[in-house]
Formats: structure tokens, sequence, C-alpha cells
């Protein structure tokens, strides 16, 4: 199979020392793609800013924004059996990049925000035999309902949900899901099954995936 995976934070660039971004590291992604081309697929990581290892053997594009991400997974999905989308694409970019830095003598800075596409969702709509797997991360309750409304409108055939943790924030350091961590997961597929997995790492659950996708396949 070829594996396309998606993995990290995007950057969306306020001027050239500023952006917009998230908690994620990448590890989910990079555990997918070394675990799907240990089991001899060919994968395509495609990334964001990330402090992790560059794994070997496998083609990795190295993205900032979601717009490159977005121009990234449109050319390699084509001739893909599967996409498997980990990267927490920011959803909102500035709507003017300013190209010199800004000053900071305004006592209130107003950013205005634009949607960024949904990659994930757009594969979906042109979808042909490929698998898509999509995450969600969800706070508060009503984390499976949630997330199964994602997986149907945006087509997927699985859908991992996460709970962020209630300890997230700016002084609890990374937590789950973010980072290396264990983390609390739900396994939802297109046929309304749900596995829960609870304190599980992400080696592990890279392995799951890949063969619910594996079965799929057959
Ligand atoms: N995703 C994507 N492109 C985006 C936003 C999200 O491909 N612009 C993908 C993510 O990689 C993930 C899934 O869509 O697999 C779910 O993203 P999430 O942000 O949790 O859901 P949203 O549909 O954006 O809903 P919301 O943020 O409003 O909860």
């Amino acid at each position: 199979m070829k594996v396309v995976v998606t993995a990290g934070p995007t950057r969306e660039a306020i001027d050239p020392v500023r952006f917009i971004s998230n908690y994620s590291t990448g590890e989910m992604g990079y555990r997918i793609a070394e675990e799907a081309q240990r089991r001899g697929n060919e994968v395509v990581l495609i990334s964001g800013p990330t402090s992790l290892k560059r794994p070997k053997g496998l083609k990795l594009i190295e993205v900032e924004s979601a717009l490159q991400m977005y121009a990234a997974v449109k050319g390699e999905a084509r001739d893909a059996d599967c996409v498997i989308a980990s990267a927490a694409v920011s959803d909102y970019r500035p709507v003017r990049y300013s190209p010199n830095k800004i000053r900071s003598k305004r006592a209130r800075l107003a950013l205005s925000l634009k949607q960024n596409p949904d990659i994930l969702a757009q594969l979906g709509k042109r979808k042909a035999h490929r698998v898509l797997v999509g995450f969600a991360l969800e706070s508060g309750s009503g984390v499976v309902r949630r997330a199964r409304r994602k997986l149907k409108e945006k087509n997927l055939d699985i859908i991992v949900a996460n709970r962020v943790s209630k300890r997230r924030g700016p002084e609890a350091g990374y937590d789950a899901p973010f980072g290396r961590g264990p983390t609390d997961v739900f396994v939802i597929d297109k046929k309304g099954g749900v596995a829960q997995f609870e304190k599980i790492y992400k080696e592990e659950l890279a392995g799951i995936l890949l063969d619910r996708i594996t079965e799929m396949m057959q």
C-alpha cells in the first residue's frame, strides 16, 4: 500500500517572527509512519514543524502552514491507498501577513483570522477507494458523539477520538494527548463500532490502526 500520513502542528505566520500554532508534537503521526513502513508499505510523511528525529527510509515532506500541507497532501494522495490525518492543522490563519515585524507600541492589537481549508474533509469529498483515517480532539462531554459526527461529515472510515486533558494549559507542561505519554482514546469505525483504549502508548495505537486498515482493505 501507499500510505500518506500527516503529522504535527502547522504554523500560520503573522509577521517574520511570529506565528499561530498549537501544542501538537507530531508523535502520533511519526509512530504511525514508522509502523506502516516496518510493515513494508510505501510511506509518505507530511509533517509540520516538530523536534522529532527524522524517520529513515520513508519520504518526508516538511511543511509549515496549513496551505502548504494541503498542497503536499493533494499531490501525494492521488495514488494513495490510505491517508491518515493525524496533523493538528490550524483551523485559521491571519488574513494579512505583515512583511514587517509588528511593533509593540499599541495598547491593543486585533488579529483578523480566516478559515483554512479542511484537508481531510476535502479528501473525503473525492474519496475513490482510499481508506481515510482522521483524529478528533474534543474537550468536555460527548466525545464519542462528536467524533462520530466528524467521521460522517468528513466521510471517513475510522476516527480516533482523544479528550484534551483538563490539566492542559500554559502551566501544565505536556499532557496527554500531546507528546510521548500514554493516552485514552476511542477508535470509532464507520459501521458504528467503538473500541476504547486506556493509557495506550502511541506505538501500540499505531499498530492497532494499521491492523484495522489492513482488514478494511481485504
Ligand atoms: N483536519 C484537516 N484539516 C484541517 C483541520 C483538521 O485535515 N484544516 C483533520 C485533522 O488532521 C484531524 C481531523 O481533521 O484528523 C479533525 O480535526 P479537528 O480539528 O478535531 O476537527 P474539526 O472538524 O476541525 O472540528 P473542531 O475543531 O471544530 O472541533
